[in-house]
């Protein structure tokens, strides 16, 4: 019997009307275009305005187009995942927030942190509930609201991080095609350099940790930056090489955005050319778990059934992974 596979058959994403450009940073740290163009790749970011408004409500966004575009009812979902560092409470889980506001109301959902790494730790726990044959129905979605964790008198994260989501279905496979082959990785080790100081367990918040910053992103850029080239290209070449894809075989990179520089030593590794890679890191940033949904959401008209993927991140925890699909269903120019 044929494996069953299972494939996104719709994707939408979201990311926030306000723009924090470049010029606008430089009113706030000491910081220029130039540096930041020449250091990330990044022009703006988007950021989410508004009393009382969380990573639920970018993904609600998401979610419920992604339903209306595949025709889909809320109350068929089985499954709900939410990869996200910025959950709207430490508890109960996004996911479920979301399932409520959607209506998803007979699906079970949970929330999953993998930082960076985060949706396509997501995609494949979630590829592996339909692959089973368990449930049929499965949305999982990247989102963060990154500007709620970023420190905005810290030049070297603020220039960074954005707001953004996007959301995938995934079905059984109606063609054979969908996700191939993963291959995830941790390092636990990694987290002292990356990482928040207080709110959790270790550390609750109180005064002193509010006074000190340490509710905000902590990252030491430099040696993050030392890993993650190194391991989200060895990741990338080592599935291509597994499953006997030369660079000419893969349609697209689908690259996590935490800096050009990652992305284009990483496609260079592959033998993959510019053309062929993802990139939108100029308008959106870093938006951790959102940044490989809002790029297959961008170039969606583009894809062709069959087209050969490759989905690469790094991220904090040390977390780093690759997924190879195929394509299931072709964009609509
Ligand atoms: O997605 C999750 C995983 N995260 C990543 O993959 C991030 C990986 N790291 C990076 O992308 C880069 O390390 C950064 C973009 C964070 C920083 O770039 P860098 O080229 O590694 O810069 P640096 O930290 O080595 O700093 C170089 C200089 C320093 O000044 P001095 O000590 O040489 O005088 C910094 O203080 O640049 C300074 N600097 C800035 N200057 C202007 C740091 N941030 C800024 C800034 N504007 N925003």
């Amino acid at each position: 019997m044929e494996k069953i596979r299972a494939a996104i058959t719709g994707i939408h994403a979201y990311a926030p009307d306000y723009v924090l450009t470049n010029e606008e940073l430089t009113h706030m740290v000491d910081t220029s275009d130039e540096w930041i163009m020449a250091r990330t790749g990044i022009r703006e970011r988007r950021i989410l305005k508004g009393e009382g408004l969380g990573t639920s409500d970018l993904a609600v966004k998401a979610v419920n187009t992604l339903l209306e575009k595949t025709s889909t009812s809320p109350r068929d979902i089985d499954l709900v995942i939410c990869a996200t560092v910025t959950p709207d409470m430490v508890y109960p889980a996004t996911a479920n927030i979301i399932s409520d506001k959607v209506g998803m109301v007979n699906a079970f959902s949970f929330d999953l942190n993998a930082a960076c790494s985060g949706f396509i730790y997501a995609l494949v726990t979630g590829s592996k509930y339909v692959e089973s044959g368990t449930y049929r129905k499965v949305i999982v979605v990247g989102a963060d609201k990154m500007s709620s964790i970023v420190d905005y008198a810290d030049r070297a994260t603020c220039v960074i991080f954005g707001d953004g989501c996007g959301a995938v279905l995934l079905e059984p496979s109606p063609n054979g095609y969908g996700i191939m082959d993963a291959i995830l990785r941790t390092d636990g080790s990694g987290r002292i350099h990356l990482h928040q100081k207080a709110g959790g367990s270790v550390k609750p918040s109180t005064h002193e940790t509010i006074d000190a910053g340490e509710h905000f992103i902590y990252q030491e850029g430099q040696a993050v930056f030392k890993f993650a080239v190194t391991n989200m290209a060895d990741v990338s070449v080592e599935i291509m090489e597994r499953n006997h894809l030369k660079s000419e075989d893969v349609t697209w990179l689908v690259p996590h955005q935490a800096n050009l520089r990652i992305i284009e030593a990483t496609a260079k590794r592959m033998g993959i050319k510019k053309d062929q890679v993802m990139i939108n890191i100029q308008r959106y940033g870093n938006t951790t778990n959102g940044t490989i949904p809002l790029c297959l959401w961008e170039w969606e008209d583009k894809l062709k059934k069959g087209d050969n993927l490759i989905l690469s991140a790094f991220g904090g925890g040390f977390t780093w992974g690759a997924v190879y699909l195929k394509w299931a269903y072709n964009g609509l120019s």
